[in-house]
């Protein structure tokens, strides 16, 4: 688990970045992507908070990681979106999504958005890619109104795994569900945790197919938590 003693240097992070443009530049070539439907997509990622599309309404929602086609392009019924990513103007030179009110190239460890103005934040599959997630978590909470929500999930891992995190590049930081948890609810309130084993779609036919059996591996190990969270206080 990171804390402020074993944070990861700025050039990791750099080349964990790099890792992340080359994703998105082809990620719609990759087997498990290839069909995906974003909409259905993010309308059942969002069931798995344990809440509804409703719960966006009327508000002032920022996605913090947003990447090039994250949740925040979707929530039309927000009464402002803000999304914030470092790699926003690489991503929208390939597709720029409309929706959002306000995009800003920024890093989540010092947000440039007043204390308490925020209704509703997310951080979805993007808090463990960061250089440091406990600063990040720090101005998630700073930004949120008091009351405001926030949904976090991020890919954990079982602890017997550890040994083998440094194969997986492209995530700097790994976390068990409860490492995890315990390190979100030192900001937060948690209102609902719910861990599941992450599925890939990879078709039968394909199982032989070298390049798919990273996906087949990693269905067996890796899981999504998904944290749905109050302000503190
Ligand atoms: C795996 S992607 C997830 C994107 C999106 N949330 C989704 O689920 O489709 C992780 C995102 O986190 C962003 N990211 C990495 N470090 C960050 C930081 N320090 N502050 C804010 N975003 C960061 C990356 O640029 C990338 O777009």
């Amino acid at each position: 688990m990171p804390d402020k003693n074993n944070r990861i240097g700025i050039a990791r992070w750099r080349a964990v970045q790099r890792l992340e443009l080359d994703f998105w530049s082809r990620w719609t070539t990759l087997l498990p992507y290839r069909d995906l439907d974003l909409p259905k997509y993010w309308r059942e990622e969002v069931a798995q908070f344990g809440t509804t599309w409703e719960r966006f309404r009327g508000l002032r929602v920022l996605d913090v990681g947003c990447g090039p086609v994250g949740l925040i392009h979707y929530i039309e019924d927000a009464a402002e979106r803000i999304r914030i990513d470092p790699l926003l103007p690489q991503y929208d030179q390939k597709l720029p999504l409309q929706g959002p009110q306000l995009s800003i190239s920024a890093v989540a460890e010092s947000l440039p958005l007043a204390a308490r103005s925020i209704d509703l934040a997310i951080c979805f599959n993007a808090l463990d890619h960061m250089f440091d997630p406990e600063a990040a978590l720090d101005e998630i909470a700073r930004v949120l109104r008091a009351g405001g929500t926030a949904l976090f999930m991020i890919h954990t891992f079982p602890p017997w795994l550890r040994p083998l995190f440094w194969m997986d590049r492209i995530h700097p930081y790994h976390y068990t569900a409860e490492a995890f948890a315990a390190t979100v609810s030192r900001r937060f309130r948690i209102e609902e945790r719910k861990t599941v084993r992450r599925h890939f779609d990879v078709p039968p036919r394909n199982w032989l197919t070298p390049s798919c059996w990273k996906y087949l591996a990693a269905g067996m190990v890796l899981a999504s938590t998904y944290i749905r969270a109050s302000h503190a206080d």
